[in-house]
């Protein structure tokens, strides 16, 4: 009998669904709709961000969820995160604000620091003459306030390595709660699993599919994944999302087509038997999300995208 695996507890105490859609890159005009059918089979956790431009659609589909008495809040759970021009701490609350004005709720169960990067506060864009010098220990008393207020019942960051955590963890009043990182077959970080299990932060993973149709990645191609479905008679992409599930971490998969949608939470009344499961260490290792973007020689803190991760590339 397969373990479920429906939740994973939280630092806080609270259990974060482990299957949540993600929605980068979920276009507005389809992205209610995603949400719309993800709560009706079943999904109970969408994973949202300021920096998507997509929160008020969401929260169009969310209230119209809770006015129809589909679902009542409480039911559902709802990250976003704060993007890198907002890492001041006077805007920090602003910008939570106006995530919970554009989702139409009075909180969020879980509020990340999006990147350990910081763009000038006002800044609109990607341009590199924005970038500033982070000071995570200031950003993150900002972010405790929230907790403090209930307006974020869970804090936590994304995209941190495990020296970034360690520093976190030094100044921290509250502990991270999660830290959400690109995590997939093909890039595995356990050395970063194993960290933030020795200090009790659960580890959620973006692009848990290896994000084919935007990055052309390979995972669902790889012939350990594509065996262990053939041989589980299931798809690659759901064999990718229980390996996920199986190795400890809550999986993020984006998807706006109603079919994927439903194949992506067909994950817990199987599973994938130690011996498959041991194969997945043979997988090539390779970072996808770089975050090259954040990285210049002349702005910013990060020179090199070996800084940004402190090594963990
Ligand atoms: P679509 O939204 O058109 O369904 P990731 O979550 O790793 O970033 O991957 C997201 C990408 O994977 C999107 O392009 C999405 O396309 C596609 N995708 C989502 N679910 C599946 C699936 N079950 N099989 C194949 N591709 C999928």
């Amino acid at each position: 009998m397969a373990k479920l695996i429906q939740f994973f507890e939280l630092n806080t105490g609270a259990k974060i669904p482990s299957v949540g859609l993600g929605t980068w890159q979920a276009e507005p005009g389809v992205v209610a709709k995603a949400v719309t059918t993800a709560i009706q089979v079943g999904y109970r956790h969408i994973d949202c961000a300021k920096a998507y431009n997509n929160e008020a659609e969401i929260g169009s589909a969310l209230k119209k969820i809770f006015d129809d008495g589909v679902l009542k809040r409480e039911d559902i759970w709802i990250t976003s995160k704060l993007w890198c021009n907002d890492h001041a701490p006077e805007d920090v609350p602003k910008a939570l604000d106006k995530t919970l004005h554009d989702l139409q709720l009075d909180y969020v169960d879980l509020y990340l620091i999006h990147w350990p990067v910081r763009m000038k506060s006002g800044s609109v864009g990607f341009k590199k003459e924005y970038m500033d010098h982070p000071d995570i220990p200031s950003t993150w008393r900002a972010m405790e306030a929230l907790y403090e207020s209930g307006k974020a019942r869970a804090i936590g960051v994304s995209n941190f390595s495990s020296k970034k955590l360690q520093d976190l963890l030094d100044i921290a009043r509250v502990p991270p709660a999660v830290n959400q990182v690109e995590l997939h077959p093909g890039w595995q970080q356990p050395k970063l699993h194993a960290f933030c299990e020795s200090k009790g932060i659960h580890i959620s993973g973006y692009s848990p599919l290896g994000s084919p149709g935007n990055l052309n990645s390979d995972i669902l191609k790889n012939p350990v994944v594509v065996e262990t479905a053939e041989k589980l008679g299931k798809t690659p992409a759901q064999v990718a999302l229980r390996w996920g599930l199986q190795s400890g971490q809550s999986v993020l998969p984006k998807s706006t087509t109603e079919s994927r949608i439903k194949e992506n939470i067909d994950v817990f009344d199987w599973s994938i038997p130690e011996e498959l499961m041991a194969k997945f260490s043979e997988i090539k290792q390779d970072r996808l999300i770089k975050g090259t973007f954040f990285v210049d020689d002349n702005y910013g803190t990060y020179k090199t995208v070996e800084e940004l991760w402190d090594g963990e590339v």
